[in-house]
């Protein structure tokens, strides 16, 4: 088994704001992206990260660099190219997410053993409501609801058809496990972490300041 991770860093951070992309914005002290790098670093063989050039003056270890594209989708799909073609296994993880656990890591490491594409994942324990122009439509049953989150874990030659598959139809999702369900394949779920918090506003820049003061 040989794991490499790829890492979508692009876009611009809209919703953050700040003037500068994401996973460049400062977390406790050190880029976000550096917090990721260093905890995959731990787990993987290699590192692809897509986005700017400027991004690789934001982690110490040296890893691959190539350009994002205009979605997530296609930045990971730039990743994967990048990835040397010995490689069995590959782990994407989106910058968005620097509190990933190493033990996270390598349960889904641990998991592609079994299974062909793995997705860290937690139940939904609020009630779920569907909402237009602030007025409630109707109530959801969230029995079977579950918040995905990243690393997910794939056998590379999977999730390389899986893009490709995309690519052709011009379908765009959301995560990595979206396109290899289109391939009629049913990826395992593990259990997700409460901390592994994906930032996407301001306000879970700081809930992300505060799990990490904790921590220390
Ligand atoms: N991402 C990427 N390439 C893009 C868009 C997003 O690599 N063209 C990455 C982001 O860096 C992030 C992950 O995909 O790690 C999830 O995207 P999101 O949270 O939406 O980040 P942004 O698109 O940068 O933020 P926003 O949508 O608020 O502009
Ligand atoms: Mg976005």
């Amino acid at each position: 088994m040989k794991v490499w991770a790829v890492v979508p860093a692009a876009g611009t951070g809209e919703r953050l704001g700040g003037g500068m992309p994401k996973a460049q914005r400062m977390l406790a002290g050190r880029p976000i992206i550096d917090w990721c790098v260093s905890a995959l670093m731990q787990g993987v063989q290699g590192i692809v990260v897509a986005g700017p050039t400027e991004i690789t003056e934001c982690f110490a270890t040296p890893v691959t660099r190539v350009d994002g594209g205009e979605t997530r989708q296609q930045s990971v799909s730039n990743a994967l190219g990048a990835i040397p073609t010995d490689t069995t296994h590959v782990l994407v993880h989106d910058a968005a997410r620097p509190l990933v656990s190493a033990a996270l890591i390598q349960l889904v490491i641990a998991t592609l053993k079994e299974y062909d594409a793995v997705v860290p994942a937690l139940r939904v324990n609020d009630t779920i409501k569907r909402v237009h122009e602030d007025v409630i439509q109707d109530t959801l049953p969230r029995n079977d609801l579950w918040r995905a989150q990243t690393p997910q874990g794939f056998r590379l030659s999977l999730l390389r058809e899986a893009h490709a598959r995309a690519a052709d139809d011009a379908f765009e999702a959301t995560d990595d496990a979206a396109l290899v369900e289109r391939l009629g394949l049913h990826p395992v779920v593990v259990p997700g972490e409460q901390t592994n918090i994906k930032i996407t506003t301001a306000e879970d820049l700081d809930l992300a300041e505060t799990i990490v003061r904790a921590r220390a």
